[in-house]
């Protein structure tokens, strides 16, 4: 099915074509096909981020920034050339600005703890919002444990949309930085992230993102958003798990201190002194995840291919097509309605715990996520102990959404 995309007459999104690249969809669970509808907790890959992976191990394997010899050449290398495509495609201004890392959540912890934690005095305020992962909490709350700072969180909607003017009026003198997520894991939302950058910018406040929810869907330019720090996993955006990066303007970077000691991140060692390397290899102690980062390299490239606007105006359409149906079902609540809102739909279901519709959809080879999303305060603010969601990545279709729902129907009538 090749879907022709309106004023873009370059851009074919042949479906069957994408999930061709995947190899996981042809494969069947419990005798059915396989119907994958939780990307958000991790997408799949394709053949060619698997492939890049691969041919690493298999032809090249080497250490990087090492040696001499030609395959530690030909790794640091792709390694690097790993750097400049993630840098091009968020529009970074400098391969200097973009740190690996282990994932997002590794990001946030070292910013808090290289870029904020010598900044603060007790008393200083941390702003998030309602609607974080508990990965842009947890960091704030063992800073604030380690220096006296304060979190302070502003206020969502019973949409689940941040409220921007609200978040303004908890900016104050000691604000130092705001932590916000691009787009929520567990509701959906797509927030405003360049009004509130400027917002903070304007009160003279430090601003990181959250993005690991948005790279897959969303065209990131860092610069255009205007943030200071921008974290991602590439596990989320059909690439390698284990691996991802910090985005941090490079003023800021550079006047922050290691975080992590070790290898590759000095110049020179000595028992009474050490002096540390350049950006961005200040920030990446130890032998990196080289696989990885080839891999993440790659997926920005598969996304590149695919078109980020064909990509996120297929997920539209999945969205619409799950939101109306399921809208129209008794019992069923939406968890999250934002006016902007990325591929997810969480939900409860009247008389069913999220983890029995998880189960017995997974009978009929449906894959869906149940529980809280690593999202606690979400939750609360619902009142829901645990949501069920489902989440589409570049490959689904309608006809999945709706092997999704006839499962769903079944096993209403099974917990009836
Ligand atoms: N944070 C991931 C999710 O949303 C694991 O499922």
């Amino acid at each position: 099915m090749a879907v022709s995309m309106e004023n873009h007459p370059q851009a074919v999104f042949d479906i069957e074509r994408i999930r061709a690249q995947f190899p996981v969809l042809a494969r069947e669970v419990h005798g059915k096909p396989l119907v994958y509808l939780d990307s958000a907790a991790t997408a799949q890959r394709p053949q060619s981020v698997i492939d890049a992976v691969s041919d690493f191990y298999g032809r090249y394997n080497a250490n990087v920034h090492r040696g001499v010899h030609q395959l530690s050449v030909e790794a640091s290398e792709a390694f690097e050339q790993a750097r400049t495509t993630v840098r091009e495609h968020l529009n970074a201004a400098s391969d200097r600005e973009i740190v690996f890392t282990r994932g997002t959540t590794e990001a946030i912890n070292l910013v808090a703890q290289s870029y904020l934690r010598p900044k603060l005095e007790p008393g200083d305020e941390i702003l998030i919002t309602h609607m974080e992962h508990h990965s842009n909490i947890v960091p704030w709350q063992l800073l604030c444990e380690q220096t006296g700072a304060v979190l302070k969180v502003a206020p969502i909607n019973r949409r689940g949309e941040l409220l921007v003017d609200e978040l303004e009026q908890l900016i104050g003198e000691r604000t130092k930085l705001i932590g916000i997520v691009h787009v929520s894991n567990a509701l959906g939302t797509v927030n405003p992230v360049a009004e509130v950058c400027r917002i903070a910018r304007e009160r003279g406040v430090a601003t990181l993102v959250d993005g690991a929810q948005a790279t897959p869907h969303v065209d990131v330019d860092v610069q255009a958003l205007g943030c200071d720090f921008y974290c991602l996993s590439a596990h989320k955006m059909y690439g390698p798990t284990g691996i991802g990066c910090l985005y941090g303007r490079e003023v800021l970077l550079e006047a922050m201190p290691p975080w992590q000691g070790g290898g590759e991140m000095i110049t020179r060692v000595s028992f009474e002194e050490t002096t540390y390397n350049d950006l961005p290899h200040k920030f990446e102690a130890g032998t990196p995840n080289i696989a990885g980062a080839i891999g993440m390299g790659e997926a920005f490239r598969f996304l590149q291919r695919t078109g980020i606007e064909a990509i996120a105006r297929h997920e539209a359409g999945l969205l619409a097509h799950a939101t109306e149906t399921m809208q129209s079902i008794d019992g069923l609540t939406i968890v999250g309605t934002a006016e902007h809102k990325g591929p997810v739909v969480s939900f409860t279901l009247e008389g069913a715990h999220p983890n029995d519709i998880g189960t017995i959809v997974d009978h009929f080879g449906v894959a869906i996520r149940t529980g809280h999303h690593c999202a606690m305060p979400v939750m609360q603010f619902f009142e829901v102990p645990a949501t069920a969601r489902i989440s589409f990545g570049v490959y689904n279709t309608t006809e999945e959404i709706d092997v999704f729902l006839e499962a769903l129907g079944k096993a209403r009538t099974m917990l009836a």
